[in-house]
């Protein structure tokens, strides 16, 4: 809901359980006047006034007393007498800096529209208010739009900056959101990491200077993920005020925390700076991504439930979207299986076992163009390889779909091999650097997709494959960062629009091959989580969570990723033992109870697998199609989530059935087992818990399974873990809280 203040000038943004306030001051600055838990009441016009001014600071239009830099300015620009760090700044044809912003006008309606070329959250129920600033010297239009999605408790805010009529400007940096905070009590929390170890929740103490998390990688990264948290110190799982920000974009960003001389706090995320500049005519705009801004007066847990539901009900998109959307298929995947060393023989042996074992869609990987044996080749030669194939592609998906499994395949379409036919007849089309030698990452060049004649290219060679072929899942990946920023299709003072061209031009490529193909499903991935972020689940609603196939070194990824994103939304696969990166001996039970808590796939040599690994992998795809509805549409608790144990609880959305499941990593001598509380479940309710893979069930009170919790078994050896399935009784037993 939005409720428009018209004479105090104040907007009020109310969602379920927040309120964000809005305020034009008589002098036309906007300020944010207050953000978190729900206000019922409208009387906000005296916190406006009663700012305190602090000495040393310059005035405002002159009047001395009215310093803005004391003020929470909402879309604070550079020049004027507020000197923090600004949300954006535009130069002009006579070299000055300077844009000063006043409050125009604004505009309400209902049902938040599409950014064009970009992707974003939608939904007919939000409401959008704009708010117009704009500067009476130059004629700049700076448009803020906020979009409420009131049962989802979060607000999403995207700037239009159009230019006057006095000439070209040049946009040096537009931030898409940014919120100022009256106070510095905050802890920041990022997700952080490196390739193979994404989404690491890393938490520290902010201060008097500045924050950032950021990537100049033309990509979100592994290293970084396009979201920040500001927490009250003793903010947790589930108590607390936590405020986030994600930014619903692919490319190089930039979140950043100031605390200035005064104890405030000026929290904002948008595209990274350094790398990007706009060129602006006169009457033409240009709109930044979107920001979703959610805050949680119950700690990181709830935040996590309103992204996940927000995520799942408003950015997903396609045939694989929401309840009602198609089943997502557990996988089999060749990489680890095979990587490059594969022949058809091996491929349909591989199949003929994931038939037998419950698994759903054969994923051929990399490997199967140009004559790539190896990743020293034929990126962007998108033709089969017969001879290695032993026949056409058609023939093996045919093959492979003859036994019952739908057909996967992978793709890099955004790269190429300097040895390749494409690289010897268009190398203008790799980005790089005339006379410098390009910089290889393995063995690949990035193909220039700010051009629209290599976008047509990339569209043109999937869709070849995907037209002639029957696949329905494709795997897009993107193996390496931009080096040698440059473009041989932009102009000299064009070139620092490259990194955000490249991302337009990568949307405009899905945009039209998911609209093509509506019913593939597109899983996005790079080298793993290296772009996991809203703006690419936009276009593919599963992304691989991280190449690191250790269930141990899951957990943590995986809980991490689902900060932000939910579980539907992760690729998550049991690999070989002992693991191909960490060396590591887990149990087959736990790899499978890892991997369940998102997508689940396999991606391992089904054929020299022992009967005894046969029966439970079989047990865990049938387990799977029964829980894995849960898993997708419910509401996801983390129990536990640090030293030695893990443990997490999906509960389906009515509540009447869940999954627990529960990881202790390292074997302790001489410890008695413990007691695990759930949360979630309804107090008044009987459930009845069946422990997994034991024939053992009982019925429990739900007061009792969270003021007491479950009982767990003391485990025998490392990384063991155990499961149970809750369903609730309608008509209860006798309470039975023992064994
Ligand atoms: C990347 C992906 C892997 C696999 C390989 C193939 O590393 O993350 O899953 O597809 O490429 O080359």
């Amino acid at each position: 809901m939005i409720r428009v203040l018209e004479q105090e000038r104040t907007f009020h943004l109310v969602t379920a359980h927040t309120s964000m306030v809005l305020h034009a001051m008589p002098s036309g600055h906007l300020v944010s006047l207050y953000w978190g838990g729900r206000i019922e009441d409208d009387a906000f016009s005296r916190i406006a006034k009663d700012m305190k001014k602090a000495s040393y600071l310059s005035g405002t239009d002159g009047i001395r007393d009215f310093r803005l830099e004391q003020y929470p300015v909402l879309y604070p620009s550079w020049g004027n007498p507020d000197l923090r760090k600004p949300a954006f700044q535009f130069s002009y044809e006579d070299g000055s800096q300077m844009t000063d912003l006043r409050f125009f006008g604004y505009r309400q309606y209902q049902g938040k529209k599409k950014l064009e070329g970009l992707p974003t959250v939608l939904h007919d129920n939000a409401e959008c208010l704009e708010l117009i600033l704009k500067d009476s010297l130059t004629g700049v239009k700076v448009t803020l739009t906020f979009g409420v999605f009131e049962a989802w408790d979060a607000i999403t805010q995207s700037v239009r900056v159009t230019n006057g009529n006095h000439g070209d400007i040049q946009i040096q940096r537009l931030m898409s959101g940014c919120f100022s905070f009256l106070d510095d009590q905050f802890d920041a929390i990022s997700l952080n990491g490196a390739w193979a170890r994404e989404c690491h929740e890393n938490r520290q103490k902010i201060r008097q200077g500045s924050f950032c998390v950021e990537s100049l990688r033309g990509a979100s990264g592994h290293g970084q993920n396009p979201f920040l948290a500001l927490a009250e110190p003793g903010a947790e799982e589930d108590k607390g005020n936590v405020w986030a920000m994600n930014l619903v974009y692919s490319g190089s960003f930039e979140a950043s925390v100031e605390v200035d001389m005064h104890q405030n706090t000026r929290f904002m995320m948008g595209i990274q700076s350094f790398s990007f500049s706009w060129g602006l005519k006169k009457g033409e705009s240009f709109v930044s991504p979107e920001v979703v801004m959610i805050h949680s007066g119950e700690g990181l847990g709830a935040m996590s439930r309103s992204f996940h539901r927000l995520y799942r009900d408003c950015l997903l998109q396609g045939a694989y979207a929401g309840r009602t959307g198609r089943k997502r298929p557990i996988l089999i995947n060749n990489w680890e299986a095979t990587y490059f060393d594969f022949d058809k023989k091996k491929l349909l042996e591989l199949a003929d076992e994931a038939v037998k074992l419950g698994m759903e869609c054969f994923v051929l990987d990399d490997g199967w163009f140009g004559k790539r044996n190896s990743d020293e080749n034929s990126l962007g030669d998108w033709t089969e390889n017969r001879e290695k194939l032993g026949g056409s592609l058609l023939e093996l998906a045919e093959e492979i779909r003859r036994r019952g499994l739908s057909f996967g395949l992978w793709f890099e379409p955004e790269m190429v091999s300097p040895d390749s036919d494409l690289y010897r007849s268009h190398p203008e089309w790799a980005i790089q650097v005339p006379g410098r030698s390009p910089q290889l990452a393995r063995n690949q060049l990035v193909l220039d997709i700010s051009c629209k004649e290599v976008q047509d290219y990339i569209i043109e060679s999937v869709d070849r494959i995907l037209k002639t072929v029957p696949v329905s899942y494709v795997k897009w990946d993107m193996n390496r960062n931009i080096t040698e920023w440059n473009s041989c299709f932009l102009q000299r003072d064009q070139q620092k629009e490259l990194g955000h061209r490249y991302i337009l031009g990568l949307y405009r490529i899905l945009e039209e091959l998911t609209g093509r193909y509506k019913d593939v499903l597109f899983e996005g991935c790079a080298g793993g989580g290296g772009r996991f972020d809203p703006g690419m689940l936009f276009y593919m609603p599963q992304i691989w969570t991280s190449d690191d196939t250790d269930a141990v070194e899951r957990l943590d990824i995986q809980f991490g990723t689902s900060y932000v994103y939910p579980p539907v939304a992760m690729g998550c696969h049991v690999s070989a033992c002992p693991n191909h990166m960490t060396e590591r001996l887990t149990p087959l039970f736990t790899r499978g109870l890892v991997a369940m808590q998102g997508n689940l796939g396999y991606e391992l040599d089904l054929t020299s697998l022992g009967e005894e690994e046969k029966k439970e992998i079989h047990r865990q795809t049938e387990f799977y199609k029964q829980i894995r509805e849960i898993i997708w549409y419910g509401e996801l608790y983390r129990l536990k989530k640090e030293g030695n144990e893990r443990a997490f609880l999906y509960l389906s959305e009515d509540g009447s059935r869940g999954v627990v499941s529960f990881v202790q990593i390292l074997a302790k001598a001489n410890t008695v087992p413990k007691r695990l509380k759930l949360k979630g479940l309804d107090p008044k309710a009987f459930y009845r818990v069946e422990r997994v893979g034991e024939d053992k069930s009982m019925v429990v009170h739900g007061s009792f399974l969270m003021n007491l919790g479950l009982d767990l078994d003391r485990p025998k050896g490392d990384f063991q873990g155990q499961q149970w399935l809750l369903s609730r009784e309608e008509k209860p037993y006798a309470c039975h809280t023992g064994e």
